[in-house]
Protein backbone atom coordinates (compact mmCIF):
# COMPACT_ATOMS: atom_id res chain seq x y z
CA UNK A 1 0.00 0.00 0.00
CA UNK A 2 0.69 3.70 -0.51
CA UNK A 3 2.71 5.18 2.22
CA UNK A 4 0.89 8.28 4.33
CA UNK A 5 3.96 10.37 5.25
CA UNK A 6 7.43 10.60 4.89
CA UNK A 7 9.85 11.74 7.33
CA UNK A 8 13.71 12.46 6.53
CA UNK A 9 16.45 12.20 9.32
CA UNK A 10 19.56 14.21 8.66
CA UNK A 11 16.83 17.16 7.24
CA UNK A 12 19.34 19.69 7.62
CA UNK A 13 22.59 17.60 6.33
CA UNK A 14 24.07 17.11 2.95
CA UNK A 15 22.09 14.02 1.34
CA UNK A 16 19.21 15.84 1.92
CA UNK A 17 20.40 19.22 0.12
CA UNK A 18 21.82 17.57 -2.78
CA UNK A 19 19.68 14.49 -3.19
CA UNK A 20 16.60 14.74 -1.66
CA UNK A 21 14.85 18.13 -1.50
CA UNK A 22 15.64 17.77 -5.64
CA UNK A 23 13.37 14.55 -5.69
CA UNK A 24 10.70 15.74 -3.53
CA UNK A 25 10.09 18.90 -5.58
CA UNK A 26 10.25 16.83 -8.73
CA UNK A 27 7.99 14.25 -7.54
CA UNK A 28 5.61 17.40 -6.31
CA UNK A 29 5.98 18.44 -10.54
CA UNK A 30 4.73 15.51 -11.29
CA UNK A 31 1.69 15.05 -8.46
CA UNK A 32 3.12 12.26 -7.22
CA UNK A 33 3.58 14.16 -3.83
CA UNK A 34 0.21 13.89 -1.42
CA UNK A 35 1.58 13.59 1.62
CA UNK A 36 2.83 15.60 4.48
CA UNK A 37 7.03 15.39 4.61
CA UNK A 38 8.83 15.56 7.82
CA UNK A 39 12.05 16.71 8.17
CA UNK A 40 13.87 15.60 11.68
CA UNK A 41 17.23 17.06 12.52
CA UNK A 42 18.92 18.51 15.29
CA UNK A 43 19.92 22.36 14.39
CA UNK A 44 17.37 24.71 16.32
CA UNK A 45 15.87 25.77 13.15
CA UNK A 46 12.12 26.47 12.47
CA UNK A 47 10.25 25.32 10.32
CA UNK A 48 10.58 28.56 8.15
CA UNK A 49 14.32 28.31 8.69
CA UNK A 50 13.39 24.45 6.86
CA UNK A 51 12.09 26.11 3.93
CA UNK A 52 14.39 28.18 3.44
CA UNK A 53 17.13 25.41 3.33
CA UNK A 54 14.82 23.35 0.63
CA UNK A 55 14.62 26.57 -1.41
CA UNK A 56 18.39 26.60 -1.84
CA UNK A 57 18.87 22.95 -2.54
CA UNK A 58 16.35 23.37 -4.80
CA UNK A 59 17.96 26.17 -6.68
CA UNK A 60 21.04 24.72 -6.63
CA UNK A 61 20.46 21.43 -7.59
CA UNK A 62 18.52 21.25 -10.84
CA UNK A 63 16.65 24.87 -10.36
CA UNK A 64 13.52 25.70 -8.29
CA UNK A 65 10.18 24.97 -10.15
CA UNK A 66 7.76 27.86 -8.45
CA UNK A 67 4.20 26.27 -8.45
CA UNK A 68 6.19 22.52 -8.00
CA UNK A 69 8.27 24.55 -4.79
CA UNK A 70 5.32 25.31 -3.45
CA UNK A 71 3.93 21.79 -3.19
CA UNK A 72 6.63 20.70 -1.72
CA UNK A 73 6.64 23.61 1.22
CA UNK A 74 2.41 23.28 1.59
CA UNK A 75 3.35 19.70 2.98
CA UNK A 76 6.72 20.24 4.85
CA UNK A 77 7.09 19.96 8.31
CA UNK A 78 9.83 19.89 10.93
CA UNK A 79 10.59 18.59 14.25
CA UNK A 80 14.18 19.93 15.54
CA UNK A 81 15.50 17.43 18.52
CA UNK A 82 18.37 15.35 19.94
CA UNK A 83 18.04 11.38 18.39
CA UNK A 84 18.71 10.08 21.78
CA UNK A 85 15.70 11.82 23.13
CA UNK A 86 12.34 10.13 23.59
CA UNK A 87 10.86 13.76 22.90
CA UNK A 88 11.71 13.89 19.73
CA UNK A 89 9.82 11.00 18.79
CA UNK A 90 7.17 12.39 20.91
CA UNK A 91 7.02 15.47 18.76
CA UNK A 92 7.18 13.52 15.25
CA UNK A 93 4.42 11.23 16.85
CA UNK A 94 2.22 14.42 16.61
CA UNK A 95 3.22 16.11 13.58
CA UNK A 96 2.28 12.55 12.04
CA UNK A 97 -1.22 12.95 12.84
CA UNK A 98 -2.91 10.17 11.91
CA UNK A 99 -0.31 8.59 9.01
CA UNK A 100 -0.26 5.53 10.06
CA UNK A 101 1.77 3.89 7.47
CA UNK A 102 5.02 5.93 7.26
CA UNK A 103 8.27 5.77 5.51
CA UNK A 104 11.19 6.68 7.62
CA UNK A 105 14.51 7.67 5.50
CA UNK A 106 17.56 7.32 7.48
CA UNK A 107 19.77 10.13 6.00
CA UNK A 108 22.51 10.13 8.89
CA UNK A 109 25.83 8.36 9.55
CA UNK A 110 25.32 4.86 10.56
CA UNK A 111 26.64 4.78 13.49
CA UNK A 112 23.08 6.88 14.31
CA UNK A 113 20.36 4.14 12.98
CA UNK A 114 20.95 2.69 16.52
CA UNK A 115 19.37 5.69 18.93
CA UNK A 116 17.00 6.30 15.76
CA UNK A 117 15.35 2.90 15.33
CA UNK A 118 14.87 2.25 18.95
CA UNK A 119 13.26 5.46 19.45
CA UNK A 120 11.22 4.89 16.79
CA UNK A 121 10.64 1.74 17.83
CA UNK A 122 9.71 2.94 21.45
CA UNK A 123 7.43 5.83 20.53
CA UNK A 124 5.44 3.45 18.15
CA UNK A 125 6.13 5.18 15.06
CA UNK A 126 7.46 2.58 13.38
CA UNK A 127 3.99 1.11 13.37
CA UNK A 128 3.29 -0.01 10.12
CA UNK A 129 6.14 2.01 8.84
CA UNK A 130 9.03 1.30 6.15
CA UNK A 131 12.70 2.55 6.72
CA UNK A 132 14.81 3.88 4.28
CA UNK A 133 18.54 3.49 4.58
CA UNK A 134 21.72 4.52 2.40
CA UNK A 135 24.40 2.65 2.01
CA UNK A 136 27.26 1.54 3.27
CA UNK A 137 25.54 -1.29 5.26
CA UNK A 138 28.24 -1.91 7.42
CA UNK A 139 31.74 -1.71 6.59
CA UNK A 140 32.52 -5.59 6.63
CA UNK A 141 30.15 -8.42 6.88
CA UNK A 142 30.12 -8.65 10.97
CA UNK A 143 29.09 -5.04 10.63
CA UNK A 144 26.51 -5.27 8.59
CA UNK A 145 25.12 -8.26 10.15
CA UNK A 146 25.00 -6.30 13.62
CA UNK A 147 23.53 -3.42 11.52
CA UNK A 148 20.85 -5.37 10.08
CA UNK A 149 20.06 -7.16 13.67
CA UNK A 150 19.57 -3.13 15.05
CA UNK A 151 17.06 -2.59 12.39
CA UNK A 152 15.28 -5.77 13.01
CA UNK A 153 14.29 -5.37 16.43
CA UNK A 154 12.27 -2.37 14.92
CA UNK A 155 11.23 -3.21 11.35
CA UNK A 156 10.38 -6.53 9.60
CA UNK A 157 13.03 -6.84 6.78
CA UNK A 158 9.53 -6.96 4.51
CA UNK A 159 9.68 -2.97 5.41
CA UNK A 160 13.57 -2.46 4.92
CA UNK A 161 14.79 -0.71 1.96
CA UNK A 162 18.26 -0.37 1.55
CA UNK A 163 19.31 1.92 -1.57
CA UNK A 164 21.99 2.09 -3.54
CA UNK A 165 21.37 5.28 -5.76
CA UNK A 166 22.51 2.97 -8.87
CA UNK A 167 19.63 0.88 -9.16
CA UNK A 168 17.33 3.52 -9.35
CA UNK A 169 19.41 5.35 -12.43
CA UNK A 170 17.75 5.14 -15.95
CA UNK A 171 20.60 3.55 -17.84
CA UNK A 172 21.32 0.52 -15.21
CA UNK A 173 17.24 -0.03 -15.86
CA UNK A 174 17.94 -0.07 -19.65
CA UNK A 175 20.87 -2.20 -19.15
CA UNK A 176 18.49 -4.99 -17.71
CA UNK A 177 16.18 -4.81 -19.97
CA UNK A 178 18.11 -4.45 -23.11
CA UNK A 179 18.99 -7.74 -21.67
CA UNK A 180 15.98 -9.50 -21.60
CA UNK A 181 13.67 -7.34 -24.28
CA UNK A 182 15.94 -8.20 -27.31
CA UNK A 183 15.96 -11.82 -28.20
CA UNK A 184 19.00 -11.66 -30.25
CA UNK A 185 20.79 -11.27 -27.09
CA UNK A 186 19.91 -14.46 -25.29
CA UNK A 187 21.86 -17.53 -27.30
CA UNK A 188 25.13 -15.11 -27.79
CA UNK A 189 25.24 -14.23 -23.47
CA UNK A 190 26.94 -17.04 -21.77
CA UNK A 191 30.41 -18.62 -21.50
CA UNK A 192 30.42 -19.73 -25.31
CA UNK A 193 30.14 -16.14 -27.05
CA UNK A 194 31.27 -13.93 -24.53
CA UNK A 195 34.62 -13.71 -24.22
CA UNK A 196 35.07 -11.15 -20.88
CA UNK A 197 33.51 -8.65 -19.25
CA UNK A 198 34.93 -4.94 -17.88
CA UNK A 199 33.11 -2.60 -15.77
CA UNK A 200 35.02 0.36 -15.16
CA UNK A 201 33.98 3.70 -12.97
CA UNK A 202 36.11 6.21 -13.37
CA UNK A 203 35.94 9.76 -11.43
CA UNK A 204 38.58 12.75 -13.01
CA UNK A 205 37.84 14.61 -9.44
CA UNK A 206 39.78 13.22 -6.06
CA UNK A 207 37.43 12.85 -2.63
CA UNK A 208 35.67 16.67 -2.93
CA UNK A 209 36.28 17.30 0.56
CA UNK A 210 35.01 13.79 1.84
CA UNK A 211 38.55 12.99 2.91
CA UNK A 212 37.85 11.63 6.60
CA UNK A 213 34.77 9.72 5.18
CA UNK A 214 36.29 7.93 2.27
CA UNK A 215 38.93 7.22 5.17
CA UNK A 216 36.89 4.88 6.51
CA UNK A 217 36.04 3.72 2.77
CA UNK A 218 37.95 3.39 -0.08
CA UNK A 219 36.79 2.72 -3.15
CA UNK A 220 36.58 -1.15 -2.62
CA UNK A 221 34.36 -0.13 0.67
CA UNK A 222 32.45 3.13 -1.33
CA UNK A 223 31.71 1.67 -4.86
CA UNK A 224 32.51 -1.96 -5.56
CA UNK A 225 31.07 -4.02 -2.78
CA UNK A 226 27.56 -1.92 -3.85
CA UNK A 227 27.29 -0.33 -7.27
CA UNK A 228 29.46 -1.94 -9.35
CA UNK A 229 29.00 -5.56 -7.76
CA UNK A 230 25.06 -4.46 -8.59
CA UNK A 231 26.42 -4.04 -12.56
CA UNK A 232 27.98 -7.38 -12.34
CA UNK A 233 24.44 -8.89 -10.79
CA UNK A 234 22.98 -6.68 -13.82
CA UNK A 235 24.71 -8.42 -16.54
CA UNK A 236 25.14 -12.18 -15.29
CA UNK A 237 21.89 -13.09 -13.44
CA UNK A 238 19.55 -15.69 -14.84
CA UNK A 239 16.10 -13.90 -16.55
CA UNK A 240 13.94 -13.34 -13.68
CA UNK A 241 10.62 -14.92 -13.40
CA UNK A 242 8.89 -11.49 -13.30
CA UNK A 243 9.84 -7.98 -13.58
CA UNK A 244 8.98 -7.32 -10.21
CA UNK A 245 8.42 -8.47 -6.80
CA UNK A 246 11.12 -10.55 -5.36
CA UNK A 247 11.93 -12.46 -8.69
CA UNK A 248 14.57 -10.51 -9.59
CA UNK A 249 16.30 -9.87 -6.21
CA UNK A 250 16.07 -13.52 -6.18
CA UNK A 251 18.50 -13.68 -9.39
CA UNK A 252 20.79 -11.17 -7.99
CA UNK A 253 21.47 -12.85 -4.91
CA UNK A 254 21.62 -16.21 -6.89
CA UNK A 255 24.51 -14.75 -9.27
CA UNK A 256 26.27 -13.33 -6.33
CA UNK A 257 26.55 -16.81 -4.48
CA UNK A 258 28.43 -18.22 -7.41
CA UNK A 259 31.09 -15.94 -7.42
CA UNK A 260 34.02 -16.95 -5.39
CA UNK A 261 35.33 -14.39 -2.37
CA UNK A 262 38.36 -12.39 -3.96
CA UNK A 263 42.05 -13.31 -3.08
CA UNK A 264 44.65 -11.11 -2.67
CA UNK A 265 46.00 -11.77 -6.33
CA UNK A 266 42.91 -10.61 -7.78
CA UNK A 267 43.12 -7.46 -6.77
CA UNK A 268 45.55 -3.89 -7.00
CA UNK A 269 45.02 -1.09 -5.57
CA UNK A 270 46.42 2.07 -5.84
CA UNK A 271 46.21 5.86 -4.15
CA UNK A 272 46.81 8.97 -5.92
CA UNK A 273 49.61 10.63 -5.32
CA UNK A 274 48.24 14.41 -3.44
CA UNK A 275 45.20 11.86 -1.47
CA UNK A 276 47.32 11.76 1.72
CA UNK A 277 47.08 16.09 2.22
CA UNK A 278 43.60 15.75 1.94
CA UNK A 279 41.81 17.40 4.71
CA UNK A 280 40.91 14.25 7.21
CA UNK A 281 43.71 12.18 5.66
CA UNK A 282 46.11 10.44 7.70
CA UNK A 283 49.64 11.56 6.40
CA UNK A 284 50.68 7.62 6.34
CA UNK A 285 46.79 7.05 4.64
CA UNK A 286 47.12 3.47 2.99
CA UNK A 287 43.46 4.12 1.95
CA UNK A 288 42.78 3.17 -1.89
CA UNK A 289 41.51 5.52 -4.23
CA UNK A 290 41.80 3.30 -6.90
CA UNK A 291 41.05 -0.47 -7.29
CA UNK A 292 40.67 -3.14 -9.75
CA UNK A 293 39.30 -6.69 -9.20
CA UNK A 294 39.03 -9.62 -11.13
CA UNK A 295 36.13 -12.07 -10.25
CA UNK A 296 34.80 -14.56 -11.46
CA UNK A 297 31.28 -16.40 -11.68
CA UNK A 298 31.02 -19.93 -11.31
CA UNK A 299 27.81 -20.98 -12.89
CA UNK A 300 26.35 -22.80 -15.55
CA UNK A 301 26.36 -19.52 -17.77
CA UNK A 302 29.69 -17.88 -17.12
CA UNK A 303 32.43 -20.26 -15.96
CA UNK A 304 35.71 -19.36 -17.28
CA UNK A 305 34.69 -15.95 -18.22
CA UNK A 306 36.49 -13.24 -16.25
CA UNK A 307 34.92 -10.24 -14.85
CA UNK A 308 37.19 -7.29 -14.06
CA UNK A 309 35.86 -4.50 -12.55
CA UNK A 310 38.34 -0.85 -12.46
CA UNK A 311 37.17 1.93 -10.49
CA UNK A 312 39.10 5.04 -9.29
CA UNK A 313 38.77 8.17 -8.29
CA UNK A 314 41.34 11.55 -10.27
CA UNK A 315 41.40 8.88 -13.09
CA UNK A 316 42.01 10.61 -16.78
CA UNK A 317 38.10 10.91 -17.38
CA UNK A 318 34.61 10.97 -15.58
CA UNK A 319 32.59 7.95 -17.23
CA UNK A 320 30.85 4.28 -16.10
CA UNK A 321 30.95 1.64 -18.93
CA UNK A 322 29.89 -1.57 -18.61
CA UNK A 323 31.73 -3.87 -21.90
CA UNK A 324 30.78 -7.19 -22.72
CA UNK A 325 33.41 -8.47 -24.82
CA UNK A 326 32.81 -11.68 -27.64
CA UNK A 327 35.41 -14.28 -28.95
CA UNK A 328 37.01 -13.33 -31.99
CA UNK A 329 35.61 -14.83 -35.64
CA UNK A 330 37.99 -17.27 -37.25
CA UNK A 331 41.13 -15.45 -39.32
CA UNK A 332 39.89 -16.82 -42.47
CA UNK A 333 38.06 -13.90 -44.50
CA UNK A 334 39.68 -11.23 -43.34
CA UNK A 335 42.91 -10.16 -44.26
CA UNK A 336 43.71 -9.31 -40.48
CA UNK A 337 42.59 -10.60 -37.66
CA UNK A 338 39.47 -8.87 -36.58
CA UNK A 339 39.07 -7.61 -33.14
CA UNK A 340 36.57 -8.82 -30.97
CA UNK A 341 32.87 -7.70 -31.29
CA UNK A 342 31.74 -6.18 -27.72
CA UNK A 343 28.71 -4.00 -26.33
CA UNK A 344 28.89 -1.54 -24.97
CA UNK A 345 26.51 0.11 -21.91
CA UNK A 346 27.60 3.62 -21.22
CA UNK A 347 26.02 5.01 -18.02
CA UNK A 348 27.03 8.46 -17.21
CA UNK A 349 27.55 11.15 -17.72
CA UNK A 350 25.84 10.53 -21.17
CA UNK A 351 24.26 7.09 -21.93
CA UNK A 352 24.44 4.90 -24.61
CA UNK A 353 24.34 1.16 -25.69
CA UNK A 354 26.79 0.28 -28.93
CA UNK A 355 27.31 -2.74 -30.32
CA UNK A 356 30.80 -2.78 -31.57
CA UNK A 357 31.39 -3.85 -35.23
CA UNK A 358 33.48 -4.31 -38.25
CA UNK A 359 33.13 -3.45 -41.53
CA UNK A 360 35.14 -3.39 -44.80
CA UNK A 361 36.71 -0.40 -45.75
CA UNK A 362 36.78 0.63 -48.62
CA UNK A 363 39.44 -0.67 -50.89
CA UNK A 364 41.17 -3.53 -53.24
CA UNK A 365 41.57 -5.80 -49.60
CA UNK A 366 39.50 -7.63 -47.01
CA UNK A 367 40.81 -5.20 -44.64
CA UNK A 368 37.56 -3.86 -42.00
CA UNK A 369 37.60 -0.76 -39.51
CA UNK A 370 35.57 -0.78 -36.68
CA UNK A 371 31.62 0.57 -36.84
CA UNK A 372 29.59 1.10 -33.67
CA UNK A 373 25.75 1.02 -34.20
CA UNK A 374 25.12 3.13 -31.36
CA UNK A 375 21.55 3.43 -29.50
CA UNK A 376 21.66 7.12 -27.75
CA UNK A 377 19.20 8.09 -25.09
CA UNK A 378 19.69 11.82 -24.51
CA UNK A 379 18.20 12.44 -20.72
CA UNK A 380 16.42 15.41 -21.36
CA UNK A 381 15.58 17.76 -17.91
CA UNK A 382 12.22 16.05 -17.16
CA UNK A 383 13.78 12.92 -16.42
CA UNK A 384 13.23 10.78 -13.33
CA UNK A 385 16.67 11.04 -11.06
CA UNK A 386 17.47 7.55 -9.00
CA UNK A 387 16.28 9.32 -5.92
CA UNK A 388 12.91 10.51 -7.38
CA UNK A 389 12.68 7.22 -8.77
CA UNK A 390 13.73 4.53 -5.56
CA UNK A 391 11.99 7.14 -2.84
CA UNK A 392 8.82 7.16 -4.99
CA UNK A 393 9.24 2.97 -5.33
CA UNK A 394 9.81 2.73 -1.06
CA UNK A 395 6.94 4.93 -1.11
CA UNK A 396 4.49 2.43 -3.10
CA UNK A 397 6.01 -0.41 -1.34
CA UNK A 398 8.03 -1.78 -4.54
CA UNK A 399 11.26 -3.23 -3.43
CA UNK A 400 12.27 -4.36 -6.25
CA UNK A 401 15.36 -2.18 -7.15
CA UNK A 402 16.32 -2.21 -3.39
CA UNK A 403 19.39 -4.48 -1.71
CA UNK A 404 18.11 -7.48 0.23
CA UNK A 405 19.74 -8.43 3.02
CA UNK A 406 21.29 -11.24 2.22
CA UNK A 407 22.42 -10.02 -1.25
CA UNK A 408 24.24 -7.15 0.74
CA UNK A 409 25.79 -9.93 2.95
CA UNK A 410 26.86 -11.78 -0.03
CA UNK A 411 28.22 -8.83 -1.49
CA UNK A 412 30.67 -8.43 1.68
CA UNK A 413 30.83 -12.18 1.44
CA UNK A 414 33.18 -11.29 -2.07
CA UNK A 415 35.41 -8.23 -0.65
CA UNK A 416 35.73 -9.01 2.70
CA UNK A 417 39.35 -10.90 2.23
CA UNK A 418 40.78 -8.09 0.12
CA UNK A 419 39.29 -4.66 2.69
CA UNK A 420 42.09 -2.67 4.59
CA UNK A 421 45.53 -3.45 3.95
CA UNK A 422 45.14 -7.36 2.57
CA UNK A 423 47.07 -6.28 -0.55
CA UNK A 424 50.06 -3.47 -1.17
CA UNK A 425 48.53 0.12 -2.30
CA UNK A 426 50.89 1.63 -4.64
CA UNK A 427 50.86 5.70 -5.60
CA UNK A 428 49.35 6.84 -8.59
CA UNK A 429 49.80 9.80 -10.64
CA UNK A 430 46.62 11.90 -10.70
CA UNK A 431 44.84 11.73 -14.25
CA UNK A 432 46.32 8.41 -14.96
CA UNK A 433 44.78 4.86 -15.02
CA UNK A 434 46.52 4.14 -11.44
CA UNK A 435 48.78 2.00 -10.53
CA UNK A 436 50.01 -0.80 -13.44
CA UNK A 437 47.19 -3.63 -13.90
CA UNK A 438 48.56 -5.14 -16.86
CA UNK A 439 49.67 -8.20 -15.48
CA UNK A 440 46.16 -8.37 -13.84
CA UNK A 441 44.05 -8.97 -16.96
CA UNK A 442 46.90 -10.05 -18.67
CA UNK A 443 45.48 -12.81 -22.03
CA UNK A 444 42.05 -10.89 -21.05
CA UNK A 445 43.50 -6.97 -22.15
CA UNK A 446 43.48 -4.69 -22.79
CA UNK A 447 41.20 -2.73 -21.03
CA UNK A 448 38.96 -0.73 -22.70
CA UNK A 449 39.43 3.28 -22.67
CA UNK A 450 36.14 4.56 -22.04
CA UNK A 451 37.26 8.11 -23.26
CA UNK A 452 35.39 11.08 -22.80
CA UNK A 453 32.35 10.50 -25.46
CA UNK A 454 29.52 12.84 -26.39
CA UNK A 455 27.77 9.86 -29.10
C1 LIG B 1 28.69 7.40 -4.18
C2 LIG B 1 30.11 7.34 -3.72
O1 LIG B 1 27.96 6.32 -3.65
O2 LIG B 1 28.63 7.35 -5.60
C3 LIG B 1 30.93 8.45 -4.37
O3 LIG B 1 30.16 7.46 -2.32
C4 LIG B 1 30.76 8.44 -5.86
O4 LIG B 1 32.31 8.33 -4.02
C5 LIG B 1 29.27 8.44 -6.22
O5 LIG B 1 31.38 9.60 -6.40
C6 LIG B 1 29.05 8.33 -7.72
O6 LIG B 1 27.68 8.41 -8.00
P1 LIG B 1 27.17 9.08 -9.35
O7 LIG B 1 25.69 8.90 -9.33
O8 LIG B 1 27.61 10.51 -9.31
O9 LIG B 1 27.86 8.32 -10.46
Amino acid sequence: PQADALVFFGATGDLAYKKIFPALQAMARRGRLSVPVVGVAKAGWNLEQFRARAKASVEAHGGLDPAAFEELCKRLRYVDGDYGEFGTFEALRRELGDAHRPVHYLAIPPSLFGPVVEQLGKSGCARGARVIVEKPFGRDLPSALALNQTLLNSFDEKNIYRIDHYLGKEPVQNLVYFRFANSFLEPVWNRNHVHSVQITMAEDFGVQGRGAFYEQAGAIRDVVQNHLLQLLANVAMEPPVSATGEAVRDEKVKVLRAVPALKPGDVVRGQFRGYRSEKGVAPDSRVETFAAVKLAVNNWRWQGVPFYIRAGKCLPVTATEVLVRFRRPPALYTVSIAPPNQIRFRISPNVAIALGTMVKAPGETLAGRPAELLAVHNPDSGEMDAYERLLGDAMKGNKTEFAREDYVEEAWRIVEPVLGNATPVEEYEPHTWGPDTTGMIAGDGPWHDPAARSE
